[in-house]
């Protein structure tokens, strides 16, 4: 894949956004380019605590609520019986990537929990195995602190996915891919992991990548910049993070090995399954506090020209728990 296509096809896929949203950026007068360098904080690595989530209802949620600050005083054994099992919550659950996600942790039986912006079950008419799934019956909007703080306390996620992205009805970049970001980064306990979806090239405001996809207009304009302060956020403020920077997302299943790259020199795109298969291992690695850029092999393209053979950063890219292997902190 040339540098060019891969700028044209990021801008379709953004543009497709903008095409559902103009009359938002109307209303709003959207946002203008914006363009930063960035500085990059290091946070030491930090255990995860874990306990399993069995609610499955409204009201088991709030029973939930009321158990759980109680579990420190139950006896060690039965704490003992929570090992270590990841417990996730999807935030913007009813996005592609959102749902793809949840569709990666039931397929490993991994417990996780949607929210989305309108507290509708993305999958209610999705054929699912449902067993460890949990729709949190609630609004989650990420731009309403309050609403995040009351779906962890209730999940109690070992590992929060961030999916969000600007939409017609939830909010601009600056609403979501920033401002929510630095919610969710502000109220996360210590012992839980975020994982952060973003996007390749945020890195690289001087690339043809960043300047088409960053000035689009609509609720997107200015989310190159938005997802690069998001990130910086994170990086500042949660203790256990995962920053996973798609290329374009592509429609279909897969395409062959799914590769990783650090320091946004390489791009390329992939489907939503690989990327949710990515976040998931990223919920289950060892590894903590980093920044991967990830795409197809194949499509692999460096995102400016004198990029072009600087295959340093790229890691081994098998699946799995060694996915992360060998990969350099933030
Ligand atoms: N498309 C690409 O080629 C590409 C390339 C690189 C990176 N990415 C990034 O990859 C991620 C996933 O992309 P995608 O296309 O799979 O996502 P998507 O389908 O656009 O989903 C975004 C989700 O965010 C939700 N949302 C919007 N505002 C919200 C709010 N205020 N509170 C809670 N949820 C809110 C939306 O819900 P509603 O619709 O109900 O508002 C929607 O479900 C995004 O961060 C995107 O920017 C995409």
């Amino acid at each position: 894949m040339s540098s060019l296509k891969l700028c044209l096809l990021l801008c379709v896929c953004f543009a497709l956004k903008i095409h559902e949203s103009r009359s938002f950026n109307l209303s709003t007068g959207g946002l203008s380019t914006k363009n930063r360098p960035r500085s990059i904080t290091k946070i030491a690595a930090t255990r995860r605590s874990v306990t399993k989530l069995a609610a499955t209802t409204r009201s088991d949620f709030l029973r939930s609520a009321v158990v759980l600050p109680l579990l420190p005083l139950l006896p060690s054994q039965t704490l003992a019986a929570s090992p270590k099992t990841p417990v996730v919550l999807v935030l913007g659950a009813s996005g592609r990537s959102g749902m793809s996600t949840i569709e990666a942790c039931l397929k490993r039986s991994i417990p996780c929990t949607s929210a989305t912006r309108t507290g509708t079950d993305p999958f209610k008419v999705v054929k699912l195995d449902k067993s460890n799934y949990t729709p949190y019956p609630e609004p989650v909007d990420v731009k309403d602190v309050e609403a995040i703080k009351a779906v962890i306390a209730a999940v109690n996620p070992t590992a929060v996915v961030y999916a969000a992205s600007a939409s017609k009805k939830g909010g601009n970049a600056n609403e979501v891919d920033y401002l929510g970001v630095k919610n969710v980064a502000s109220v996360l306990p210590k012992s839980t992991r975020l994982i952060l979806i973003s996007a390749l090239a945020v890195d690289r405001p001087e690339s043809q990548g960043y300047k088409m996809t960053n000035s689009m207009g609509g609720v997107v304009d200015g989310i190159m910049y938005e997802k690069f302060r998001g990130e910086e956020e994170v990086r500042k403020r949660v203790k256990d993070y995962v920053i996973v920077r798609p290329g374009v997302l592509m429609s279909g299943k897969g395409g062959g090995p799914v590769e990783l790259a650090q320091g946004d020199f390489l791009g390329g795109g992939l489907s939503r399954e690989e990327l949710a298969e990515c976040v998931v291992d990223a919920v289950e690695a060892s590894e903590s506090d980093f920044t991967v850029e990830v795409y197809r092999k194949k499509t692999r393209t460096a995102l400016q020209k004198e990029f072009e053979g600087k295959e340093g950063g790229i890691l081994s890219g098998e699946s799995g728990a060694g996915r992360f292997k060998g990969v350099v902190k933030d």
